[in-house]
């Protein structure tokens, strides 16, 4: 599983980056308000952040076919690089996916709550499809749903990615991970919850302790 950044202010996407292995951003309507800027700024700065290479996923406003596909173009051409376009998994988003597909535009289709949701993305031809983990929890059993969409598309040899996405604790992200999940988004803060662990940090403390006991403490480390 690859990890990727749910966010869409730049300051914190490239702390994130300073120190944990990502593979890009994703952002939706909501993630974009909280910046409370103009969009095109917004998704400039996140992509002067990434480069080129990272994946950038960035989400359509417009309620039917033709104006998702009009404001998928538009961010396709204006964000640039690797970038994959969201779109609701309902029939217009579907519809819209097909014609983006056939333009050789990337697309992710998102807020998938279950699997047939998913089947239908795929064979739509969405790069990725994004199950809600923690929200589908309220009503079902989110780990569960990546375990179901990873099977199907094993079993039908479907190449879509999983890219799961809304968590509240690190549980969940191990469990959709063994669940066979491809991709992983998380909020910045995130990603100090993964790598903490109060076991680490006392096996850090007592090699300081037998270490200085002996040597003399240098600024530089070792040396
Ligand atoms: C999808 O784009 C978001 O990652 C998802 O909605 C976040 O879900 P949350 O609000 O439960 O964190």
């Amino acid at each position: 599983m690859k990890y990727l950044i749910d966010s869409a202010n730049a300051a914190d996407i490239k702390k994130v980056l300073e120190y944990f292995p990502c593979e890009g951003v994703t952002t939706n309507p909501t993630i974009i308000s909280r910046e409370k800027g103009d969009l095109k700024n917004i998704l400039k700065s996140i992509r002067n952040v990434i480069g080129d290479d990272m994946q950038m996923h960035a989400q359509v406003m417009a309620d039917d076919c033709y104006g998702m596909v009009e404001d998928a173009k538009a961010l396709a051409d204006f964000i640039g690089g690797n970038v994959y376009i969201k779109l609701p998994a309902n029939p217009e988003g579907l519809k819209a996916c097909r014609e983006l597909k056939k333009e050789g535009i990337g697309v992710t289709m998102t807020a998938i709550f279950s699997p047939q949701q998913a089947l239908l993305a795929a064979r739509a031809g969405a790069d990725f499809v994004a199950p809600y983990v923690n929200k589908y929890d309220d009503v079902g059993d989110g780990v569960r749903l990546v375990g179901e969409i990873a099977q199907i598309y094993a079993q039908f040899g479907l190449e879509t990615k999983i890219l799961s996405a809304s968590f509240r604790n690190v549980e969940q992200v191990t469990s959709v991970a063994l669940a066979g999940s491809d991709f992983i988004t998380l909020p910045p803060a995130f990603y100090e919850k993964l790598i903490w662990h109060p076991m680490t940090d006392l096996a850090v403390k007592g090699f300081e302790k037998d270490w200085y006991t002996v040597y003399e403490k240098s600024p530089k480390g070792l040396i």
